[in-house]
């Protein structure tokens, strides 16, 4: 077979969730790497399938559970694949046990807080035949020396904050994910400084909350932060998220705009526009606070893109509510949104609450938002139509023989080149837009 004939041990792995999960793939990777393992698309050829879940909405769970028992033919086939089931959805209260129960062909379950132990628990998996099951508490330690092995060349991510501390009553995060802690800024500059060097061209730096970075130490602040690390020599673009509205500060404004190497974009979740709503999601701001984060930034940057997360159907949701979102959208004019229907999740407050919105509203509530967004998506797209701007490559899409990249707003452009240009920055002009891209002709810069 396969695995027999070159000796090689192939991994496979399955990202559920945000682009925090993808960069912890990334760490998973690592570890599998320096194990000897090489990664294969295919995953009837793994050695190791490692599941990396998310539990962040319903959906998200279902699909890492309808996955991972489709992996049971495949375990029969092949006996002596290693099967790994981590992230937030085994660390909820209960559900490890649950998934070993459900699963009993799963050998690796791990959780978020113990995921820089894997190597050692692969180890034990060959030499037993039990399943490993490990579950671990935040010890609120923070993980400063993983070694990522990195799948998203020219982007690249890194942590700066881990957990949260809000505690909006819909959201299962601060449980799965523990208290907010920073990483030493000495740490996070010193990797971007490496990243820059090894070529990397874009800089996302990750945490629940970074307008928060370093509360409760004597760290610097985050503006202070993204100072510093804009200033680091090189040619590369700097993104941040998710940013809380309530910790969203003029400081923060002003080193965007005194700032060229970080993007006009700013990802800033409303989640509502009813203060209602807010208030029962325990968001700490109103809508008309939520407007004037929003002057303050277009004070500085008068055409930054803002994008947003929404949730409809949330307990109590009235269609006074509801229409209080859509308003709050159209002022806004976000370049673009995700939107998401509330997904009850035990062990939150709003899950103990009454007043639940039927399926049929929430749909209908949905589709009418999503059609907002996407018309104003449209509009922000047309806007483009005649200008050049410059792309930062980042791929080839196979089917459309196109590249593509995104310009500084955030905006994804295609455009044909006969070279690889994959890392480079390309000026691009715009002869057509498509909903939510842009198709235009390489230019010299
Ligand atoms: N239901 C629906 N959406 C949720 N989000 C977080 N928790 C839930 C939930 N229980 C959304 C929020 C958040 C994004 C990452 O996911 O909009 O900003
Ligand atoms: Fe969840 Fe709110 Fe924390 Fe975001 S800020 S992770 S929505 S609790």
């Amino acid at each position: 077979m396969y695995n027999n004939l070159c000796m090689q041990k192939y991994y496979h792995i399955i990202t559920y969730g945000c682009q925090m999960n993808v960069h912890e793939s990334e760490k998973i990777a690592g570890i599998l790497e320096e194990l000897n393992y090489e990664s294969v698309d295919d995953i009837s050829k793994a050695d190791i399938a490692v599941f990396n879940t998310c539990c962040i909405r319903e959906n998200a769970e279902n699909h890492a559970f309808g996955n991972i028992g489709m992996l049971k033919k495949l375990k029969a086939v092949n006996r002596k694949m290693i099967i790994a089931v981590g992230g937030c959805l085994p660390q909820q209260m209960g559900k490890a046990e649950n998934l070993h129960e459900k699963f009993p062909y799963v050998d690796i379950i791990f959780g978020t807080h113990n995921l820089n132990k894997l190597k050692e628990y692969i180890l034990l998996k060959e030499k037993q035949k039990k399943a490993v099951i490990r579950i671990e508490d935040c010890d609120g330690s923070v993980s400063e020396d993983d070694k990522p092995f990195r799948t998203s060349y020219p982007n690249a991510w890194v942590n700066i904050t881990y957990g949260c501390n809000n505690f909006c009553s819909y959201c299962i995060v601060p449980y799965v994910r523990g208290r907010e802690r920073s990483r030493k800024s000495e740490n996070i500059i010193a990797e971007v400084e490496e990243l820059v060097k090894q070529g990397y061209k874009e800089i996302t730096l990750l945490g629940q909350n970074v307008n928060s970075y370093g509360n409760g130490t004597d760290e610097i602040t985050f503006p202070e932060l993204l100072k510093k690390i804009a200033s680091i020599e090189g040619k590369f673009r700097l993104r941040f998220m998710t940013s809380h509205p309530k910790d969203f500060s003029e400081e923060l404004a002003k080193v965007m705009l005194e700032n060229p190497k970080i993007c006009r974009n700013l990802h800033l979740p409303v989640q509502s526009g009813s203060d209602e709503v807010l208030k029962a999601m325990n968001r700490k701001y109103t809508s008309k606070d939520y407007l004037a984060k929003i002057e303050i930034l277009r004070k500085y940057i008068p055409d930054c893109a803002v994008t947003t997360d929404l949730i409809v159907g949330f307990p109590g949701e009235t269609e006074e509510d509801f229409e209080a979102t859509l308003e709050l959208v159209k002022k806004v004019n976000f370049s673009s949104a995700f939107t998401f229907v509330y997904s009850r999740r035990e062990g939150t407050v709003a899950a103990r609450m009454e007043n639940r919105i039927p399926e049929d509203v929430s749909k209908r509530r949905i589709m009418k938002l999503v059609e907002l967004v996407n018309s104003l998506t449209r509009a922000h797209s047309s806007n483009y139509e005649g200008k050049t701007v410059e792309i930062l490559c980042e791929g080839f899409d196979e089917k459309k023989r196109m590249y593509l990249g995104r310009d500084e707003y955030g905006r994804m452009g295609y455009f044909k080149s006969e070279t690889d240009v994959i890392g480079e920055f390309i000026n691009i002009k715009i002869q057509k837009t498509n909903g939510v891209s842009l198709i235009g002709d390489r230019v010299q810069g």
